[in-house]
C-alpha cells in the first residue's frame, strides 16, 4: 500500500479540463469535439504513464438558464437536472474517460465559491458599485456601448439588453500589466499564437476595466454570502470549477495540491478572453499559479456541404455512433481539421473519410494481412524467417511513428499526428504490392521470406494499433485479439520498438474493421432521416415505467377549445391562451410560440389537463397544460378529431 502510494507520489501529472457545458439543450456534434480532443490528450498522458486528471462538467447558473426553465415551466434544477443527464449519457457513449464530473450545482462547489468569492472581496479585489451598460445572455457577457457591433453581441451577433443594478466589481485593471507580463514570460501560454494576438489587440491594448461579477436581477446562482440579494456573475462561478473540482479552500484539498496548476484548458475559440483573461487576474488575486497553457480551438461549422443546403446535416452525436462507430466518428472530429482553424462539418466528407482512410487504408490492411497469414500459413507464422533489404525502409517508417506523433500530440496537433499515423498505414500497404506475398506464395522455397512479410506486416499492424489508442477507444482491442498480441505487446513504449511481437502463432479472421459506406445511397437516406421519413427513428425515447388505472384515472383530461391567443411579450416561445371547457374558460400558458401562430390556434379543439395545479410562467398564471406530441426539433398539438363539445372529458 505505501509502495503503491509512494509510486504516485513520484509519478508526473497531468491536468487537462474541458470548458463545463451550458446545459440549455441537447449536445450537438460540435459540443463533442472539446471533450473528444481532451479525451484523446488524457487517454495518451495515461498511456505514456503519467496521472492523469481529466475534468469536465457543467455550467448550470445564470440567467440563460433561469428562462429557459421558465419558459419550460419547470424550476432551474428540475430543467437542469434532467439535461445533465443526456450530458452524461453522452459522453458514456463517446467513452470519455473523465476523471471528475463537476456541477456548478454541487454543494461543494457552491460552498468553494462563496468563499473565493469572499476572499476576493476580503482582500479589497471586489468592491461594490453600480453596473450600467449591456449584457447578452446567450453568451452571458458584459458589453460596453463601444464595444458593441452594429448595437449586437460582438461574439454572438445577438441582441443586447440594457442592464443597471446594483454590483460588485472585481478590479481587474489592477492586474492588467502583470497579465501582459505573464504573456510576455510564458509564450506558450495561449495557443494558437493568434488568439494571443486577438487577446492583446482587441481587449487588453484598449485597457482592461473592472468587471461586474454580482447580478441582482435575478436569483438562479451562487448568492453573496454577505450581500444576499446579488449572486456571482456566472463566469467568475463557472472558471472557478477548475480549482473547486480539485477541492480547493475544502477540507480536503489533496488533489488541488497534487493537480494544480492545470497543464491545458481546452476551449473554444469565443471563450479563449473569458480563460486568458478573466481567469489568470481571479488566479492572481487568490495568490494561485496560473494554468500553464489555455488551447482555444476552432469551431466545427455544421451548415455547409452539399447535403446541408438543401436539407442540413445530420448533427446529432447519438445518431452518428449509432450509424457509423464511436471511433469512425472520434477519428473523423480530429482529423478532418487542423485543431486550431474552423472546418465544416459535413455528413459526406464523414462518409468519404470513413471510406478511404477507415475502411480502405486500416481495414484492408488489417483483414488483407489476416487472410495471408490464415491462407498461407493456418494463422501461425513460422520461425524460419528470411529478411530482406527492402523491408528496412519499412522498419525505419514505422519505428519512427511513435516519436513523431508525441511530438504533435503534445502541441495538440491532432490531425497532423492521425496523418503520421496513416502515413505508416500507407506505408505498409505499398510494402504489401512491393512484395507481393501472393507471388511468393507460389513456390514452396519462398516460404521463409513469405513468412517474414507477414511478420512484417503484423509488427507493423501491431505499432499502428497502439498508435491510435487515444483516438480510437474499440478498433486496437479488435486488432489485438485477432493478432494475439499479448498485453506486454500493446504498451505505449512497446510501439517505438520494431520486432518485439517474436512468435505469431493465432490470428485469426474476422469481420471488416470499417465496412465501406455507398455514399450516394447513404445521403439520400439522411436526407430521409432529416425530413423526417425515416422508419426506424432511433431517438424515440423508452418507455417510462407501468403505472396503474388508477393512476391514469387521477389526471382530468379534456377537449378545449381555443376561443383566443396571443404571444407573451418578451418571450420567444411562450403563447398564452383562452380555452373553453365548457363549464369555464380557462387561462393556459404554453411553450409553443416556436411551432404556432396565435392565428392558427383559434378555434382548434384540444386536450388540456383540467386539474393541473395553477403555476405562474413569466409572470402570468397558467391554469392547465395543453398537450403535444414532441420529437427532437419538432412539435405538434394533440387534438380531437370530430364534432364533441368542448369540456368532454378524455379517458
Ligand atoms: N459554459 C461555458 C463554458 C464555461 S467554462 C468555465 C460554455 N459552454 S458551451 O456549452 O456553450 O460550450 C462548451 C464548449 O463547446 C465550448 O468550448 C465551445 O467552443 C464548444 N463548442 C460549441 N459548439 C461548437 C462547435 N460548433 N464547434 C466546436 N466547438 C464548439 O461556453
Amino acid at each position: 500500500m505505501e509502495n503503491r502510494k509512494d509510486c504516485k507520489a513520484n509519478q508526473k501529472t497531468y491536468y487537462i479540463t474541458t470548458p463545463i457545458y451550458y446545459p440549455s439543450g441537447k449536445l450537438h456534434i460540435g459540443h463533442s469535439y472539446t471533450t473528444v480532443a481532451a479525451d484523446v490528450m488524457a487517454r495518451y498522458k495515461r498511456l505514456q504513464g503519467y496521472d492523469v486528471m481529466f475534468l469536465t462538467g457543467t455550467d448550470e447558473h445564470g440567467q440563460k438558464i433561469e428562462r429557459i426553465a421558465k419558459e419550460e415551466g419547470v424550476s432551474p434544477k428540475e430543467y437542469v437536472d434532467k439535461i445533465v443527464d443526456g450530458i452524461k449519457e453522452l459522453w458514456k457513449l463517446m467513452k470519455i474517460t473523465n476523471d471528475k464530473f463537476i456541477r456548478t450545482t454541487d454543494e461543494e462547489h457552491v460552498a468553494a465559491v462563496q468563499k473565493i468569492f469572499k476572499k476576493l472581496y476580503d482582500n479589497g479585489d471586489i468592491y461594490k458599485s453600480e453596473y450600467e451598460g449591456w449584457y447578452c445572455t446567450p453568451c452571458e457577457s458584459f458589453w460596453t456601448e463601444t464595444q458593441l457591433k452594429d448595437g449586437k453581441c460582438p461574439d454572438c451577433g445577438r441582441d443586447v439588453e440594457l442592464t443597471k443594478e446594483e454590483s460588485y466589481f472585481f478590479r481587474l485593471s489592477k492586474y492588467q500589466d502583470r497579465l501582459i507580463k505573464y504573456y510576455e514570460e510564458n509564450p506558450d501560454f495561449i495557443q494558437p499564437v493568434s488568439r494571443k494576438n486577438e487577446m492583446i489587440n482587441n481587449f487588453i491594448k484598449p485597457g482592461l476595466e473592472d468587471l461586474c461579477v454580482s447580478r441582482t436581477s435575478f436569483s438562479w446562482g451562487v448568492p453573496v454570502t454577505f450581500d444576499e440579494k446579488h449572486v456571482v456573475y456566472v463566469w467568475i462561478d463557472a472558471l472557478s470549477n477548475y480549482i473547486t473540482a480539485l477541492g480547493y479552500l475544502s477540507d480536503n484539498d489533496e488533489n488541488f495540491k497534487r493537480y494544480w496548476p492545470a497543464d491545458v484548458h481546452l476551449v473554444g475559440k469565443e471563450i479563449v478572453r473569458f480563460h486568458t483573461i478573466i481567469w489568470p487576474c481571479m488566479l492572481m488575486a487568490l495568490g494561485l499559479p496560473l494554468p500553464k497553457q489555455v488551447y482555444g480551438h476552432g469551431w466545427l461549422i455544421l451548415e455547409g456541404g452539399k447535403m446541408s443546403k438543401s436539407k442540413g446535416n445530420v448533427v446529432d452525436p447519438v445518431v452518428l455512433v449509432e450509424k457509423y462507430g464511436l471511433d469512425a466518428i472520434r477519428y473523423f472530429l480530429l482529423r478532418e481539421v487542423p485543431f486550431g482553424s474552423d472546418g465544416v462539418f459535413s455528413n459526406e466528407a464523414l462518409i468519404q473519410r470513413i471510406n478511404s482512410d477507415l475502411a480502405n487504408d486500416l481495414g484492408n490492411l488489417v483483414s488483407r494481412t489476416a487472410a495471408m497469414i490464415r491462407k498461407y500459413f493456418d494463422g501461425i507464422i513460422p520461425e524460419d524467417r528470411q529478411k530482406e533489404d527492402i523491408d528496412d525502409d519499412l522498419v525505419k517508417t514505422v519505428e519512427g511513428t511513435a516519436d513523431s506523433v508525441e511530438k504533435l500530440l503534445d502541441q495538440l496537433q491532432f490531425s497532423t499526428a492521425l496523418q503520421e499515423i496513416w502515413k505508416s498505414i500507407s506505408r505498409t500497404n505499398k510494402y504489401i504490392d512491393e512484395t507481393t506475398p501472393w507471388i511468393l506464395a507460389r513456390d514452396e522455397k519462398n516460404k521463409p521470406r513469405l513468412a517474414q512479410v507477414l511478420y512484417n506486416l503484423t509488427e507493423s499492424i501491431r505499432i499502428i494499433s497502439i498508435l491510435i489508442q487515444p483516438f480510437m477507444p474499440e478498433t486496437p482491442q479488435k486488432i489485438w485479439e485477432q493478432f494475439g498480441i499479448s498485453e506486454d505487446l500493446r504498451i505505449w513504449e512497446s510501439a517505438k520498438t520494431w520486432g518485439l511481437y517474436k512468435s505469431i502463432k493465432s490470428v485469426q479472421e474476422r469481420e471488416p474493421l470499417f465496412p465501406r459506406i455507398d455514399l450516394e445511397k447513404e445521403l439520400a437516406d439522411l436526407e430521409k432521416m432529416n425530413a423526417g421519413k425515416n422508419e426506424k427513428n432511433i431517438n424515440i425515447p423508452g418507455i417510462l415505467p407501468q403505472i396503474g388505472i388508477d393512476d391514469f384515472a387521477k389526471l382530468d383530461l379534456r377537449v378545449a377549445k381555443v376561443i383566443s391567443c396571443e404571444k407573451v411579450e418578451k418571450s420567444a416561445k411562450l403563447l398564452k391562451l383562452q380555452l373553453d371547457i365548457g363549464i369555464e374558460t380557462r387561462q393556459v400558458v404554453s411553450g409553443i410560440a416556436k411551432y404556432y401562430t396565435p392565428e392558427e390556434l383559434v378555434g382548434k379543439k384540444v386536450i388540456m389537463i383540467a386539474n393541473l395545479k395553477p403555476a405562474k410562467l413569466m409572470g402570468i398564471e397558467s391554469q392547465g397544460m395543453i398537450l403535444a406530441a414532441c420529437h427532437e426539433n419538432e412539435l405538434v398539438l394533440a387534438t380531437v378529431d370530430g364534432d364533441i363539445p368542448a369540456g368532454s372529458r378524455i379517458s
